[in-house]
């Protein structure tokens, strides 16, 4: 196929949104993307991304410079500039309650759909419950002058953070969900809008818009089980002196097991995987399908509880935790990021904190957004600074260069030679032969 270069907007400029919009004009569309936040939007026109995301920087100022990537806070201009619009924004967790809270993605079709003067298709990629689209649907031709002419289609969007410039770019597929009731442009719009990709043969999956939304769903719930699947067999390992790491080894040999997303630890965290399971659940349950999801409430407590026992090895080590000095290397809820929605490392470094004990923390990316959401812990400027007089050294979030820490780089700082590896990221031997203790989580 040949590709065409559309115009187009993303609505949201967080990590999908932001993201999105540089990889389409990366493509060599003409895109603009649309945020109510003026100050995300002036550092976006002035080239600078305002979350840590790998090589997305290069993509946004080449394609600011090449004149295809502009930003805007106007929902006037997005409406005159283009006739394809994706929705890119949030859906967190609603508070005290496991539903997604659909406020953003209401208010952008709410506002946008009575602009929308000329035929449309709306693309959303956001992580939402299964009906979203055809409600959005309905109430966009509701809205809009254009009326039947506008079509919303679902579009889900796998990328992982650390990875979202590749994931965007060379996706493993592309899913399209389209209202089968009123068959319309959407797909023709995709096939060119996402031509080059398809043409890498990346399969694309067209189905209808509750199939498309639940494939979203049922990803994220899949990967969150095979994390708390590993997690709970850690509780069993530790239980019996068995060693997870291995096993994870041995049972990953297996193709219909695969040895991705079977590392053990303090489990999963982020702004997807534990929201995106609760308002799966609660949507389930709106549905009379409850029963079939309740599994998922124990993927939930088995992952909350690696995080408690995390704490309960860290007070093992100190006897007490109650004056003790720990060191946290990690914040981020994942390595190559610095996002600290809902992390593990900083919920046990808080709850650690409350025990009594003084933590310090150090992470290479996330100390300005762990400022903000933990104020109270002590920050240190690096991995030296943290563990300085540490009675306990914490690995919460397995960075590269935490990864290739030596006992030597530690030894003459610290009170007492003890490590726990809340991500499995170190050698036990290495730090043993040296004379620390090494604790892992699921290993003997
Ligand atoms: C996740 C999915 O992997 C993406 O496919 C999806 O698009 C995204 O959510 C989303 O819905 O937007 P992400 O949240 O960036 O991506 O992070 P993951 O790489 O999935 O990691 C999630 C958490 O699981 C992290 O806290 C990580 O430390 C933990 N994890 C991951 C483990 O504890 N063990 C593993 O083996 C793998």
């Amino acid at each position: 196929t040949e590709s065409i270069s559309r115009r187009m907007t993303v609505f949201g400029t967080g990590y999908l949104g932001a993201t999105h919009a540089a990889c389409m004009a990366e493509l060599g569309h003409e895109v603009l993307g649309v945020d109510v936040d003026p100050s995300k939007l002036a550092m976006l026109e002035a080239g600078e991304v305002p979350f840590y995301e790998p090589g997305l920087e290069e993509v946004l100022r080449r394609n600011i410079a090449a004149g295809r990537l502009r930003f805007t806070s106007s929902y006037e201009e997005a409406a005159e500039f283009a006739d394809i619009h994706f929705l890119g924004v949030g859906t967190p967790q609603k508070k005290g309650e496991f539903a997604a809270d659909m406020r953003f993605v209401d208010s952008v079709v709410d506002s946008l759909a009575p602009l929308l003067t000329r035929p449309a298709v709306i693309f959303g990629k956001s992580t939402v419950p299964v009906g979203t689209a055809e409600r959005l649907g309905v109430r966009a031709r509701e809205l809009s002058p254009a009326g039947q002419d506008v079509e919303v289609a679902w579009n889900p969007e796998f990328l992982r953070e650390g990875f979202a410039v590749k994931d965007t770019l060379h996706p493993d597929r592309l899913v399209l969900g389209v209202d089968r009731n009123r068959p319309g442009r959407a797909e023709s719009v995709a096939r060119e809008v996402y031509g080059k990709i398809l043409d890498e043969g990346t399969p694309f999956v067209v189905t209808d818009l509750a199939t498309s939304e639940l494939v979203k769903a049922s990803a994220n719930a899949f990967l969150a089980t095979k994390i708390s699947f590993i997690n709970a067999i850690s509780e069993v390992c530790e239980a019996s002196g068995a060693d997870v790491t291995v096993l994870a080894d041995a049972i990953g040999h297996d193709e219909r097991i695969g040895r991705k997303f079977l590392n053990a630890g303090i489990g999963f965290g982020g702004g997807c995987l534990p929201k995106d399971i609760r308002a799966f659940m609660a949507r389930a349950g709106e549905l009379g399908a409850d029963q079939a999801l309740t599994f998922l409430r124990e993927v939930d407590n088995i992952n909350m509880r690696r995080r408690t026992r995390m704490v309960e090895l860290a007070r093992e080590a100190c006897g007490s935790l109650l004056g003790a000095r720990v060191a946290v290397l990690g914040a981020a809820f994942k390595p190559d990021s610095d996002d600290v929605r809902d992390s593990p490392a900083l919920n046990v470094a808080g709850q650690i904190q409350l025990q009594g004990a003084a933590v310090s923390v150090y992470d290479p990316k996330a100390m300005g957004n762990s400022r903000s959401l933990f104020p109270t812990l002590t920050y240190s400027a690096n991995t030296e600074e943290a563990c300085a007089g540490a009675d306990v050294v914490l690995i919460l979030t397995e960075w590269a260069e935490f990864r290739k820490l030596l006992p030597s780089d530690l030894d003459d700082i610290v009170r007492k030679k003890v490590v726990i590896d809340g991500r499995n990221c170190l050698e036990p031997a290495i730090w043993r032969d040296a004379g620390w203790t090494y604790r892992g989580l699921g290993r003997p």
